[in-house]
Protein backbone atom coordinates (compact mmCIF):
# COMPACT_ATOMS: atom_id res chain seq x y z
CA UNK A 1 0.00 0.00 0.00
CA UNK A 2 1.33 3.45 -0.81
CA UNK A 3 2.08 5.71 1.57
CA UNK A 4 -0.72 8.67 1.07
CA UNK A 5 -3.10 5.35 0.98
CA UNK A 6 -2.43 4.66 4.13
CA UNK A 7 -2.74 7.72 5.38
CA UNK A 8 -6.17 8.15 3.18
CA UNK A 9 -7.64 4.94 5.04
CA UNK A 10 -5.95 6.11 8.63
CA UNK A 11 -7.94 9.91 8.27
CA UNK A 12 -11.00 7.86 6.84
CA UNK A 13 -11.01 5.12 10.45
CA UNK A 14 -10.41 8.51 12.27
CA UNK A 15 -13.49 10.43 11.07
CA UNK A 16 -15.97 7.16 11.86
CA UNK A 17 -13.89 7.38 15.16
CA UNK A 18 -14.97 11.14 16.00
CA UNK A 19 -18.26 11.06 14.49
CA UNK A 20 -19.17 8.24 16.57
CA UNK A 21 -17.59 9.17 19.61
CA UNK A 22 -17.23 13.08 19.85
CA UNK A 23 -19.09 16.12 19.74
CA UNK A 24 -19.14 16.72 15.93
CA UNK A 25 -22.31 18.33 15.47
CA UNK A 26 -23.00 21.65 14.97
CA UNK A 27 -24.06 23.91 18.02
CA UNK A 28 -26.65 25.95 15.83
CA UNK A 29 -29.26 24.14 14.69
CA UNK A 30 -30.72 23.21 10.95
CA UNK A 31 -32.49 26.18 11.41
CA UNK A 32 -36.13 23.58 11.20
CA UNK A 33 -37.12 24.09 14.49
CA UNK A 34 -38.16 27.54 13.35
CA UNK A 35 -41.54 26.35 11.11
CA UNK A 36 -44.71 24.56 12.21
CA UNK A 37 -46.94 22.76 9.81
CA UNK A 38 -50.26 23.66 9.10
CA UNK A 39 -53.25 21.25 10.52
CA UNK A 40 -56.09 20.77 8.19
CA UNK A 41 -59.25 19.44 10.25
CA UNK A 42 -60.88 18.58 7.15
CA UNK A 43 -58.20 15.94 6.41
CA UNK A 44 -59.62 13.01 4.06
CA UNK A 45 -56.47 11.44 3.37
CA UNK A 46 -56.02 7.68 3.95
CA UNK A 47 -53.01 7.04 5.75
CA UNK A 48 -52.43 3.79 5.03
CA UNK A 49 -52.87 4.73 0.85
CA UNK A 50 -50.03 7.21 1.08
CA UNK A 51 -47.26 5.93 -1.76
CA UNK A 52 -44.15 7.42 -1.58
CA UNK A 53 -42.93 5.97 -4.63
CA UNK A 54 -40.61 8.37 -6.75
CA UNK A 55 -37.87 8.39 -9.37
CA UNK A 56 -34.02 9.28 -8.68
CA UNK A 57 -31.62 8.93 -11.35
CA UNK A 58 -33.64 6.65 -13.84
CA UNK A 59 -34.96 4.15 -11.36
CA UNK A 60 -37.89 3.87 -9.05
CA UNK A 61 -37.52 4.51 -5.20
CA UNK A 62 -39.71 3.79 -2.57
CA UNK A 63 -39.20 6.01 -0.17
CA UNK A 64 -37.61 9.77 -0.72
CA UNK A 65 -34.47 9.30 1.20
CA UNK A 66 -30.91 8.07 0.92
CA UNK A 67 -28.41 7.01 2.90
CA UNK A 68 -26.12 9.58 2.34
CA UNK A 69 -22.19 8.95 1.22
CA UNK A 70 -20.58 7.68 4.73
CA UNK A 71 -17.46 6.00 4.41
CA UNK A 72 -15.21 3.04 2.12
CA UNK A 73 -11.53 2.47 2.12
CA UNK A 74 -11.20 1.15 5.85
CA UNK A 75 -11.50 -2.55 6.96
CA UNK A 76 -14.11 -1.08 9.32
CA UNK A 77 -15.49 0.58 6.24
CA UNK A 78 -16.72 -2.29 4.71
CA UNK A 79 -18.85 -4.02 7.91
CA UNK A 80 -20.49 -0.55 8.15
CA UNK A 81 -21.02 0.03 4.16
CA UNK A 82 -22.54 -3.68 4.43
CA UNK A 83 -25.10 -3.24 6.91
CA UNK A 84 -26.43 0.37 5.50
CA UNK A 85 -26.77 -1.36 2.08
CA UNK A 86 -28.93 -4.29 3.64
CA UNK A 87 -30.95 -1.04 4.79
CA UNK A 88 -31.02 0.62 1.58
CA UNK A 89 -32.09 -2.52 0.00
CA UNK A 90 -34.52 -3.39 2.61
CA UNK A 91 -36.39 -0.07 1.69
CA UNK A 92 -35.38 0.07 -2.37
CA UNK A 93 -34.07 3.51 -1.32
CA UNK A 94 -30.57 5.42 -2.69
CA UNK A 95 -27.11 4.80 -1.12
CA UNK A 96 -24.08 7.16 -1.58
CA UNK A 97 -20.79 5.27 -0.70
CA UNK A 98 -18.23 7.63 1.17
CA UNK A 99 -15.03 9.03 -1.06
CA UNK A 100 -13.54 6.93 -3.46
CA UNK A 101 -10.38 8.99 -3.60
CA UNK A 102 -8.59 5.71 -2.31
CA UNK A 103 -9.53 3.87 -5.37
CA UNK A 104 -7.89 6.58 -7.79
CA UNK A 105 -4.64 5.53 -5.64
CA UNK A 106 -4.97 1.83 -5.95
CA UNK A 107 -7.65 -0.87 -5.90
CA UNK A 108 -6.79 -1.91 -1.75
CA UNK A 109 -9.98 -1.82 -0.13
CA UNK A 110 -11.85 -2.32 -3.53
CA UNK A 111 -14.43 -4.50 -1.61
CA UNK A 112 -15.21 -1.70 0.94
CA UNK A 113 -16.99 -0.32 -1.71
CA UNK A 114 -17.99 -3.18 -3.61
CA UNK A 115 -19.47 -4.32 -0.61
CA UNK A 116 -22.45 -2.03 -1.43
CA UNK A 117 -23.64 -3.07 -4.80
CA UNK A 118 -23.70 -6.57 -3.57
CA UNK A 119 -26.00 -6.06 -0.92
CA UNK A 120 -28.25 -3.74 -2.80
CA UNK A 121 -28.34 -5.15 -6.24
CA UNK A 122 -30.95 -2.75 -7.58
CA UNK A 123 -31.11 0.44 -5.78
CA UNK A 124 -29.48 3.46 -6.49
CA UNK A 125 -26.03 3.24 -5.40
CA UNK A 126 -23.65 6.72 -5.63
CA UNK A 127 -20.60 6.93 -6.66
CA UNK A 128 -18.68 9.89 -4.57
CA UNK A 129 -15.49 12.11 -5.42
CA UNK A 130 -14.08 15.36 -4.23
CA UNK A 131 -13.81 18.79 -5.38
CA UNK A 132 -10.20 18.77 -5.11
CA UNK A 133 -9.80 15.13 -6.75
CA UNK A 134 -11.60 16.43 -9.35
CA UNK A 135 -9.47 19.76 -10.42
CA UNK A 136 -6.53 17.34 -10.83
CA UNK A 137 -8.23 14.73 -12.87
CA UNK A 138 -6.28 14.73 -15.98
CA UNK A 139 -8.64 12.54 -18.00
CA UNK A 140 -11.96 10.99 -17.00
CA UNK A 141 -10.85 7.70 -17.32
CA UNK A 142 -9.90 7.13 -13.41
CA UNK A 143 -13.68 8.36 -12.82
CA UNK A 144 -14.68 6.00 -15.09
CA UNK A 145 -13.10 2.99 -13.07
CA UNK A 146 -14.75 4.45 -9.82
CA UNK A 147 -18.41 4.31 -11.21
CA UNK A 148 -17.65 1.02 -12.59
CA UNK A 149 -16.49 -0.64 -9.36
CA UNK A 150 -19.47 -0.12 -7.60
CA UNK A 151 -21.94 0.03 -10.94
CA UNK A 152 -23.00 3.07 -9.91
CA UNK A 153 -26.21 4.79 -10.87
CA UNK A 154 -25.02 8.31 -10.28
CA UNK A 155 -21.52 10.18 -9.57
CA UNK A 156 -21.86 12.35 -6.73
CA UNK A 157 -19.61 15.37 -6.25
CA UNK A 158 -18.81 16.41 -2.59
CA UNK A 159 -17.45 19.95 -2.16
CA UNK A 160 -15.96 20.72 0.63
CA UNK A 161 -13.99 23.90 0.99
CA UNK A 162 -14.27 24.68 4.63
CA UNK A 163 -13.62 20.87 5.09
CA UNK A 164 -10.14 21.05 3.02
CA UNK A 165 -9.34 24.44 4.28
CA UNK A 166 -9.02 23.19 8.45
CA UNK A 167 -7.66 19.37 7.68
CA UNK A 168 -4.09 18.73 8.32
CA UNK A 169 -3.62 17.25 4.85
CA UNK A 170 -6.50 19.41 3.49
CA UNK A 171 -6.38 20.77 -0.50
CA UNK A 172 -7.61 23.83 -1.33
CA UNK A 173 -6.92 24.74 -4.60
CA UNK A 174 -10.13 24.98 -6.67
CA UNK A 175 -9.38 26.71 -9.25
CA UNK A 176 -11.38 25.51 -13.18
CA UNK A 177 -13.84 23.46 -10.35
CA UNK A 178 -17.05 24.27 -12.66
CA UNK A 179 -15.63 23.75 -15.60
CA UNK A 180 -14.31 20.25 -15.01
CA UNK A 181 -18.31 19.36 -13.43
CA UNK A 182 -18.96 20.57 -16.48
CA UNK A 183 -16.65 18.32 -18.75
CA UNK A 184 -17.34 15.57 -16.51
CA UNK A 185 -21.20 16.10 -16.66
CA UNK A 186 -21.00 16.44 -20.77
CA UNK A 187 -19.00 13.31 -21.43
CA UNK A 188 -20.02 10.65 -18.73
CA UNK A 189 -23.37 9.36 -19.48
CA UNK A 190 -24.43 9.27 -15.95
CA UNK A 191 -26.61 11.90 -13.72
CA UNK A 192 -24.08 13.88 -11.35
CA UNK A 193 -25.38 14.73 -7.78
CA UNK A 194 -23.55 18.03 -5.99
CA UNK A 195 -23.45 17.90 -2.76
CA UNK A 196 -21.36 19.81 0.14
CA UNK A 197 -20.69 18.07 3.46
CA UNK A 198 -22.36 20.32 5.72
CA UNK A 199 -21.86 23.69 4.56
CA UNK A 200 -24.62 24.22 2.71
CA UNK A 201 -25.44 25.25 -0.95
CA UNK A 202 -26.40 28.46 -1.79
CA UNK A 203 -29.03 29.54 -4.65
CA UNK A 204 -26.46 31.36 -6.88
CA UNK A 205 -24.25 28.26 -6.80
CA UNK A 206 -27.04 26.05 -7.55
CA UNK A 207 -28.40 28.11 -10.32
CA UNK A 208 -24.48 28.02 -11.94
CA UNK A 209 -24.51 24.26 -11.16
CA UNK A 210 -27.97 23.93 -12.61
CA UNK A 211 -26.73 26.13 -15.71
CA UNK A 212 -24.19 23.65 -16.85
CA UNK A 213 -26.74 20.17 -16.44
CA UNK A 214 -25.68 18.83 -13.26
CA UNK A 215 -29.01 17.01 -12.15
CA UNK A 216 -29.18 16.47 -8.31
CA UNK A 217 -27.99 19.28 -5.42
CA UNK A 218 -27.83 18.03 -2.58
CA UNK A 219 -27.47 20.74 -0.08
CA UNK A 220 -26.03 18.90 3.06
CA UNK A 221 -26.32 22.26 5.15
CA UNK A 222 -25.64 23.20 8.68
CA UNK A 223 -27.29 22.04 12.02
CA UNK A 224 -26.17 18.35 11.74
CA UNK A 225 -22.08 17.22 11.47
CA UNK A 226 -19.49 20.14 11.51
CA UNK A 227 -16.78 19.28 9.88
CA UNK A 228 -14.89 22.12 10.72
CA UNK A 229 -15.74 20.26 14.70
CA UNK A 230 -14.29 16.88 13.16
CA UNK A 231 -11.35 18.44 11.83
CA UNK A 232 -10.59 20.86 14.46
CA UNK A 233 -10.43 17.76 17.12
CA UNK A 234 -8.13 16.11 14.38
CA UNK A 235 -5.78 18.95 14.65
CA UNK A 236 -4.97 20.58 17.81
CA UNK A 237 -2.82 23.23 16.20
CA UNK A 238 -5.63 25.36 15.07
CA UNK A 239 -6.34 27.57 17.72
CA UNK A 240 -9.32 29.51 16.25
CA UNK A 241 -12.73 27.47 16.02
CA UNK A 242 -14.55 30.17 14.64
CA UNK A 243 -15.20 28.20 11.95
CA UNK A 244 -16.42 25.67 13.90
CA UNK A 245 -19.88 27.19 12.93
CA UNK A 246 -19.25 28.31 9.40
CA UNK A 247 -21.84 27.51 6.86
CA UNK A 248 -25.60 27.92 5.97
CA UNK A 249 -28.41 25.92 7.91
CA UNK A 250 -30.20 23.63 5.97
CA UNK A 251 -33.74 24.94 6.13
CA UNK A 252 -32.52 28.28 4.57
CA UNK A 253 -30.55 26.18 1.77
CA UNK A 254 -33.70 24.49 0.55
CA UNK A 255 -36.37 27.18 1.28
CA UNK A 256 -33.64 28.91 -1.72
CA UNK A 257 -33.14 26.53 -4.08
CA UNK A 258 -36.80 25.36 -4.03
CA UNK A 259 -37.55 28.88 -5.65
CA UNK A 260 -35.76 27.62 -8.75
CA UNK A 261 -37.94 24.87 -9.36
CA UNK A 262 -39.87 27.23 -11.61
CA UNK A 263 -36.70 27.75 -13.69
CA UNK A 264 -35.05 24.42 -13.81
CA UNK A 265 -35.72 20.44 -14.02
CA UNK A 266 -33.50 19.14 -10.74
CA UNK A 267 -33.73 17.20 -7.67
CA UNK A 268 -33.28 18.79 -4.69
CA UNK A 269 -32.14 16.86 -1.24
CA UNK A 270 -32.48 18.08 2.31
CA UNK A 271 -29.50 16.86 4.16
CA UNK A 272 -27.47 18.12 7.35
CA UNK A 273 -28.76 17.66 10.69
CA UNK A 274 -31.87 15.39 9.16
CA UNK A 275 -31.95 13.30 12.67
CA UNK A 276 -35.67 12.59 13.18
CA UNK A 277 -39.20 12.42 10.87
CA UNK A 278 -40.09 15.55 11.80
CA UNK A 279 -37.33 17.44 10.32
CA UNK A 280 -37.34 14.91 7.10
CA UNK A 281 -41.29 16.06 6.55
CA UNK A 282 -40.48 19.74 7.24
CA UNK A 283 -37.82 19.28 4.18
CA UNK A 284 -40.42 17.75 2.43
CA UNK A 285 -42.91 20.62 2.76
CA UNK A 286 -40.39 23.03 2.27
CA UNK A 287 -39.78 22.31 -0.99
CA UNK A 288 -37.41 18.88 -0.62
CA UNK A 289 -37.67 16.15 -3.21
CA UNK A 290 -35.99 13.80 -1.45
CA UNK A 291 -34.06 14.27 2.42
CA UNK A 292 -31.03 12.29 3.53
CA UNK A 293 -28.75 11.55 6.85
CA UNK A 294 -25.39 10.27 7.61
CA UNK A 295 -24.47 10.58 10.92
CA UNK A 296 -27.25 9.28 12.60
CA UNK A 297 -27.53 6.16 10.31
CA UNK A 298 -23.84 5.71 11.51
CA UNK A 299 -24.82 6.18 15.01
CA UNK A 300 -27.59 3.96 15.03
CA UNK A 301 -25.82 0.82 13.18
CA UNK A 302 -22.99 1.40 15.36
CA UNK A 303 -25.46 1.24 18.97
CA UNK A 304 -28.83 -1.22 17.51
CA UNK A 305 -26.84 -2.65 14.58
CA UNK A 306 -28.82 -3.17 11.09
CA UNK A 307 -32.53 -4.10 12.69
CA UNK A 308 -32.05 -0.86 14.65
CA UNK A 309 -31.62 1.24 11.10
CA UNK A 310 -34.16 -0.30 9.64
CA UNK A 311 -36.56 0.20 12.56
CA UNK A 312 -35.75 3.86 12.10
CA UNK A 313 -36.03 4.79 8.69
CA UNK A 314 -39.98 2.65 9.24
CA UNK A 315 -40.68 5.16 12.22
CA UNK A 316 -39.61 7.64 10.43
CA UNK A 317 -42.07 6.97 7.49
CA UNK A 318 -44.50 5.82 9.71
CA UNK A 319 -44.29 9.81 11.48
CA UNK A 320 -44.45 11.23 8.45
CA UNK A 321 -47.62 9.68 7.04
CA UNK A 322 -48.87 10.72 10.17
CA UNK A 323 -48.02 14.64 9.51
CA UNK A 324 -49.40 14.21 5.78
CA UNK A 325 -52.55 13.05 7.64
CA UNK A 326 -52.96 16.14 9.28
CA UNK A 327 -51.76 18.15 6.90
CA UNK A 328 -54.29 16.86 4.38
CA UNK A 329 -51.22 15.35 1.85
CA UNK A 330 -52.35 12.29 0.30
CA UNK A 331 -48.74 12.64 -1.40
CA UNK A 332 -45.38 15.11 -1.67
CA UNK A 333 -46.41 16.91 -3.86
CA UNK A 334 -49.42 17.64 -2.24
CA UNK A 335 -47.17 17.98 1.02
CA UNK A 336 -45.13 21.07 -1.03
CA UNK A 337 -47.94 23.40 -1.08
CA UNK A 338 -48.67 25.31 1.36
CA UNK A 339 -48.73 23.30 4.49
CA UNK A 340 -45.79 24.82 6.68
CA UNK A 341 -45.01 27.92 7.91
CA UNK A 342 -42.58 30.08 10.16
CA UNK A 343 -43.71 29.70 13.67
CA UNK A 344 -43.87 33.36 14.11
CA UNK A 345 -47.05 33.74 11.22
CA UNK A 346 -48.79 31.06 13.00
CA UNK A 347 -50.09 33.90 15.65
C1 LIG B 1 -18.22 9.47 9.09
C2 LIG B 1 -18.68 10.32 7.94
C3 LIG B 1 -17.97 10.28 6.76
C4 LIG B 1 -18.36 11.04 5.65
N1 LIG B 1 -17.68 10.94 4.47
C5 LIG B 1 -18.16 11.57 3.37
C6 LIG B 1 -17.57 11.34 2.10
O1 LIG B 1 -16.63 10.58 1.95
N2 LIG B 1 -18.10 12.00 1.03
C7 LIG B 1 -19.16 12.86 1.15
O2 LIG B 1 -19.64 13.40 0.15
N3 LIG B 1 -19.70 13.11 2.35
C8 LIG B 1 -19.25 12.48 3.45
N4 LIG B 1 -19.85 12.69 4.66
C9 LIG B 1 -20.84 13.77 4.78
C10 LIG B 1 -22.27 13.29 4.75
O3 LIG B 1 -22.55 12.65 3.54
C11 LIG B 1 -23.26 14.44 4.99
O4 LIG B 1 -23.26 15.31 3.89
C12 LIG B 1 -22.98 15.25 6.24
O5 LIG B 1 -22.47 14.43 7.26
C13 LIG B 1 -24.21 15.97 6.75
O6 LIG B 1 -25.24 15.07 7.09
P1 LIG B 1 -25.58 14.63 8.62
O7 LIG B 1 -25.76 15.91 9.38
O8 LIG B 1 -26.82 13.80 8.50
O9 LIG B 1 -24.41 13.85 9.12
C14 LIG B 1 -19.49 11.91 5.77
C15 LIG B 1 -20.23 11.92 6.97
C16 LIG B 1 -19.85 11.15 8.06
C17 LIG B 1 -20.65 11.22 9.31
Amino acid sequence: MSKTHDQISKRKAEHIDLCLNEDVVYHKSNGLEQFDFIHDALTEVLIDEINFETRFVGKIISYPFMISSITGGTEKAKSLNENLAIAANEFNIPIGVGSQRPLLESSEHHDTFKIVRERAPNVPVLSNIGAAQIVQLGNLTSLLKIIEAISADGLIIHLNPLQELLQKEGEVNFKGLLNKIKEIKNNLNIPIIVKEVGSGINQNTARRLLDIGVDVIDVAGSGGTSWAAVELLRNPKLENDYFREWGLRTSFCVKEIAKLKDEYDFTLISSGGIDNFVDAAKSLALGADMVASARIMLKTLELTGVEGVIKLIKDWFNGIRKIMFLTGSKNILELQQNKILRKEELF
